[in-house]
């Protein structure tokens, strides 16, 4: 049996209960986070609790976040993920148990706060070294997307889409533009330059993300970060996802069209050993 983190308390799954009237069940009134741990150690927290907290603020959910890490860090320990190559926390924060209404609940009201760590399965290099493939699907998302919500039914309907094809990712395109997957961030190689939509409230700004384009300017690569139109994403000697739980991810069919020469190309392989890398050291 797992050990969750509930309000306060660490407690086996099976005794962790949530009021019916929890205004996340109710609405989507929350956020979450997934943040990884390689080895037992916590990747990259203090970005991801940044973002944490800008959903925070931009919902007015008040909360004192300062005590996350020092969780997330206990919930790997409770549950022995320590050697686990790679393990993730959930976490997640809703406005609280309070009789259903749009606006706001009484003043005083405690978000809910429940947190899960589980190993993550990295996919064998051979199986990497195949590539995978993706489909567009029109992206169907509100307009605050930057904000991490737990309101993911466009996400939920994409990536179904893409199970439903076979694939395994879901490109989300929105007026023309290739925006992001739906729970991972896309990248195309462009005659050499690494190329990603910018950081605007029309993607999530992941933390993933950030740190590959921290790696391809540390290895000499060219980054551009401007919108991408779908025919020039279609045209690209590569396409990759990146994502907690997607590492890197190359592509090498696109809407059954191969990407570039069909193969995994240098750049993603080149990224993705930067980041095995990076998260051992
Ligand atoms: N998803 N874009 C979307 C829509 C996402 O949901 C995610 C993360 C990302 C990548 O962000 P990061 O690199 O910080 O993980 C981009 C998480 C993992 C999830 O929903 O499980």
């Amino acid at each position: 049996m797992s050990t969750v983190y509930l309000n306060g308390e660490y407690l086996p799954k099976d005794r962790a209960m949530i009021s019916v009237d929890d205004r996340g069940f109710l609405l989507s009134d929350g956020i979450y986070e997934v943040t990884p741990a390689y080895r037992g150690r916590l990747f990259r927290v203090e970005q991801h609790m940044r973002r944490l907290r800008h959903g925070l603020d931009a919902l007015r959910i008040e909360y004192d976040s300062a005590g996350l890490p020092e969780m997330h860090a206990e919930l790997i320990a409770a549950n022995s993920l320590d050697t686990e190559e790679v393990a993730i926390v959930y976490l997640q924060i809703t406005r609280g148990v309070a009789p259903r209404t749009h606006h706001f609940p009484p003043a005083g009201t405690l978000p809910t706060v429940y947190a899960f760590a589980q190993v993550h399965r990295r996919p064998e290099s051979a199986r990497w070294e195949q590539g995978y493939e993706a489909v567009t699907v029109p992206d169907e998302r509100w307009a605050r997307v930057d904000i991490k919500s737990i309101g993911l039914l466009p996400n939920v309907l994409a990536q179904q889409a893409a199970v439903e094809a076979g694939v395994a990712d879901a490109l989300l395109v929105k007026d023309g533009v290739a925006l992001e997957g739906s729970h991972n961030n896309v990248f195309a190689v462009l005659d050499g330059v690494v190329t990603t939509h910018p950081a605007t409230q029309q993607i999530l700004h992941g933390v993933t993300r950030a740190y590959v384009i921290e790696l391809a300017r540390e290895h000499g690569i060219p980054v551009e970060e401007r919108p991408v139109p779908l025919e020039e994403m279609r045209a690209a000697d590569e396409i990759f996802f990146t994502g907690t739980t997607t590492e890197v991810r190359p592509t090498v069919r696109l809407d059954d069209q191969p990407v570039g020469n069909g193969k995994v190309g240098p750049v993603a392989k080149a990224l993705y050993e930067a980041f095995q890398a990076g998260t051992r050291a």
